[in-house]
């Protein structure tokens, strides 16, 4: 599998994210929140926050973090990592690519699934 077409650069403004269902390795679906953060990039995190397995796509951005709506833990979307509690574990992140105006996720590629 490589990256995949998600949407187009105008399609977010920033602050805002999209729930996505990916095609994962082994025909698996992959649940991705897709954000465009405060900085105007996108970040593709998995969905499911690592608190309490709630879509963080319902959460609010701040900056390059987000914020799970639950119970207010924030995720750095560049890493994944939990920059708030209650949250202590990391939330895989995907790497993003551009191809023109163009927005890729690659799933099979977690950045931070060595963290702890
Ligand atoms: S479910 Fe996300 S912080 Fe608790």
């Amino acid at each position: 599998m490589t990256a995949q077409v998600v949407a187009s650069r105008e399609d977010l403004e920033p602050g805002e994210t999209l729930r996505l269902e990916l095609d994962g390795p082994d025909g698996s679906l992959v649940e991705v929140a897709l954000v465009r953060a405060e900085d105007g990039e996108y970040y593709a995190i998995n969905d499911v926050c690592s608190h309490g397995q709630v879509s963080l796509s319902e959460g609010e951005v701040e900056g390059t973090t987000l914020e799970c709506w639950l119970h207010g833990s924030t995720f750095d979307l560049r890493t994944g990592r939990p920059t708030g509690l209650p949250a202590t574990r990391p939330v895989p992140t995907y790497p993003v690519t551009y191809d023109g105006d163009d927005v890729l996720v690659d799933v099979d590629v977690q950045i931070n699934a060595t963290l702890n």
